[in-house]
């Protein structure tokens, strides 16, 4: 008789162990789940993939609502500017804020070049009392939540997958950023009440194919020779359609190789000079018949005064809520230097500046997507937006190298391109 009794005892103590034991299991799955889930990254908390968390944070909100306040200037506008810890956007943020104006940045911080510099810029923008928010354009939970947080009078578009020759390696970044990115932002504008003027980056890369120079508006773009400057044109298209259908104001600007302190480390003027002080060679692309590769260089001091003229003499859009009220303005100009400079006599005035002789290897251009010249006329910008660069070659690089050698000098860093 005791034996089915301490047998059934068994059984019934086995079965609670059973169940202590699944129980655990299945509570430990779901703190893994919770540990290890986007939602719950401690990366930031302003990162996009932490919407609802940050959303609900009246610190960020807070932060967010200040930095949007224009100051003391009266009129000052309202400006959010995507990719604000890119290079250009950095510069543009930081003017716009010391004549005034209320900025609030946004950016997603990829890891297309070195991450640090992009914190780096960060910081700056900090200590200029500028908050730049952590998401990605394609977000729009977060840019309505922005929209309702600041009514922004302007919307400085500069987020963008750039570079020509990772477009090879990566295509469907470009598509990501450039266009589904775009047409994201686009229906935050056109839905905004009020809508934001908009003014964003295109580039001179969507002049392609084209040889005769310079470069001029009326000129047709319907051969881009990389996926990046497909993108762009793409997005010519795109803003043609937001600005017919819902009174969207748009101007669009076709930057001409921009450089200058704070720059982009993919781009050539930055490696040659990483690798001329590293000793290493530094390759030079020609053209055929020993055809000289140039660029109308732009220093990003002139960029910026672009920016800010294209920003100031953009008129409100005319929609409202995602209805047209009347046509509105759409502009297209190139911000370029009107000087272009062989990419050898670039290579001479840098190492001038770095006091160090490149070890050069010259190459026939490889068809990557690269142009062989760029050449800017600027005559409508001159008009428009009283646009008039004034810094030429030796000089902006002088002021690119001082930047360059004390920034890697103080953070002790070399550049990772
Ligand atoms: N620098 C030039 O010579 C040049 C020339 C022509 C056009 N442009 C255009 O000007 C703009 C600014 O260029 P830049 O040189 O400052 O480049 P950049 O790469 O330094 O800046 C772009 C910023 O956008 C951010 N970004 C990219 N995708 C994003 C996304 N989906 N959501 C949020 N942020 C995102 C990046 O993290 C980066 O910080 C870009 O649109 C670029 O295509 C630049």
């Amino acid at each position: 008789m005791d034996k089915p009794l301490s047998v059934n005892r068994f059984r019934y103590h086995f079965s609670i162990a059973r169940l202590v034991f699944w129980t655990c299991i299945f509570l430990g799955l779901i703190l893994l789940f919770f540990f290890h889930s986007p939602h719950s990254s401690s990366s930031s908390s302003t990162s996009d993939s932490a919407p609802r968390r940050i959303l609900a944070d009246p610190d960020w909100e807070s932060r967010v609502i200040k930095s949007g306040k224009p100051r003391s200037r009266a009129g000052g506008l309202r400006v959010l500017v995507t990719g604000a810890a890119g290079f250009v956007g950095t510069h543009v943020c930081a003017t716009l804020r010391r004549r005034g104006d209320g900025v609030v940045g946004l950016d997603n911080f990829n890891a297309y070049y070195d991450p640090a510099l992009k914190q780096a810029r960060r910081s700056l923008l900090e200590r200029a009392d500028v908050f730049v928010v952590k998401g990605d354009i394609n977000n729009p939970t977060l840019l309505s939540k922005l929209f309702e947080l600041v009514q922004f009078t302007h919307v400085m578009h500069l987020a963008a997958q750039a570079g020509v020759r990772y477009a090879m390696k990566n295509p469907s970044s470009y598509v990501h950023s450039n266009i589904a990115g775009f047409v994201n932002l686009l229906e935050v504008c056109k839905s905004a009440n009020p809508q934001p003027a908009i003014v964003w980056a295109s580039s001179s890369s969507v002049y392609g194919l084209n040889t005769k120079v310079p470069f001029s508006e009326k000129d047709r773009t319907d051969k881009p020779s990389s996926l990046y400057a497909a993108t762009k044109k793409a997005g010519e298209e795109i803003a043609h359609t937001y600005n017919h259908i819902y009174g969207l104001s748009i101007t669009g600007l076709r930057f001409f190789t921009v450089y200058g302190p704070w720059g982009r480390p993919d781009m050539a003027y930055f490696f040659f000079t990483k690798d001329i002080l590293k000793g290493k060679p530094i390759t030079i692309f020609e053209g055929p018949d020993h055809f000289s590769v140039a660029r109308d260089f732009t220093y990003i001091d002139d960029i910026v005064k672009g920016c800010l003229g294209a920003l100031d003499t953009a008129k409100k859009s005319t929609g409202s809520g995602g209805v047209k009220k009347g046509p509105a303005q759409l502009r297209v100009f190139n911000l370029g230097n009107t000087s272009p400079v062989p990419v050898s006599k670039l290579v001479n005035i840098l190492e001038k500046l770095l006091k160090v002789k490149a070890k050069k290897i010259v190459l026939p251009m490889p068809a990557n997507g690269d142009v062989l010249f760029t050449h800017a006329n600027i005559s409508l910008a001159q008009r428009e937006l009283g646009y008039k660069p004034t810094t030429d070659l030796q000089t902006g690089l002088k002021k690119f190298v001082r930047w360059y050698l004390n920034f890697y000098t103080r953070t002790g860093k070399t550049s990772n391109v």
